[in-house]
């Protein structure tokens, strides 16, 4: 059975088929989905979805590019939520400089709160890079803990790679991975040890090939699964049984 790591399926791309793609995972073997706000409303949206379904399970957080929602209290609303059990993780958060680089010190500062609460309540963070790689290297180390998470949809240098791995962050892997051109994360993929991976969609977006340009969905994991074995030479069970384990790990038994 597979774990879908990251998807947005509270997303409109949705609305009509929703309970669908939700029934066609399970037959796929995707078997967990978690579903990852990165705002007050998608919070909520991933909440509510992820209370109608027992494999399903929500994470919430601030993204980097969402913060016009921030203000005083967001972080009293933030702690509150995160303390229910239903949430398996925080994020989206992390740095962003690709859509905005006027605010990187408010941008830190809100993924070092996001951080605390991870370590406060021992759930894992679902990071986002873009653009802003060593920065986010830099506010992790500073952090100076180890730090449970996932470095979501994952293309950056082995070099880099091997930095991240070393704090004990997992790397999201996504439909990126069967682009002909994704030089970077078909290196990653095959240079480092498969205990280091977890799988995604980050659906609607980022649809693996042959359905590139098409909606994403979270039963396209095995298409991820199956780059993923062909690069390294193994069988793709192999691919299947490790990432969910190390899903199953980084999320502290939460996925029950
Ligand atoms: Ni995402």
């Amino acid at each position: 059975m597979y774990i879908d790591t990251h998807s947005h399926l509270f997303d409109s791309a949705f609305d009509l088929d929703r309970d669908l793609v939700i029934k066609e995972c399970f037959n796929q073997n995707v078997g967990k989905l978690i579903v990852v706000g990165f705002d007050k409303e998608t919070n909520k949206l991933a909440l509510e979805l992820c209370s109608k379904y027992a494999n399903l399970y929500p994470t919430v957080g601030l993204h980097p590019t969402e913060l016009s929602d921030y203000s005083d209290n967001f972080f009293v609303y933030l702690e509150d939520l995160i303390k229910d059990e239903k949430i398996v993780g925080i994020g989206e958060c992390g740095l962003d400089y690709y859509w905005d680089d006027s605010k990187k010190d408010l941008q830190k500062e809100v993924f070092k709160k996001q951080i605390e609460l991870s370590l406060k309540y021992d759930k894992p963070l679902i990071i986002h890079s873009r653009d802003a790689i060593a920065d986010t290297l830099e506010v992790l180390k500073s952090v100076n803990k180890p730090i449970k998470g996932v470095m979501h949809g994952y293309s950056g240098s082995l070099e880099m790679a091997k930095e991240f791995v070393k704090l004990g962050l997992k790397l999201g892997i996504g439909g990126v991975l069967t682009f002909k051109n994704a030089k970077n994360v078909k290196e990653v993929v095959k240079e480092l040890d498969l205990s280091n991976f977890v799988l995604e969609t980050d659906c609607p977006y980022l649809t693996p090939t042959p359905y590139r340009g098409k909606r994403n969905a979270p039963y396209y994991i095995p298409l991820i699964a199956k780059e993923m074995a062909d690069i390294k030479g193994i069988d793709i069970k192999e691919v299947e049984e490790t990432t969910t384990k190390n899903a199953n790990e980084l999320f502290g038994g939460r996925l029950l």
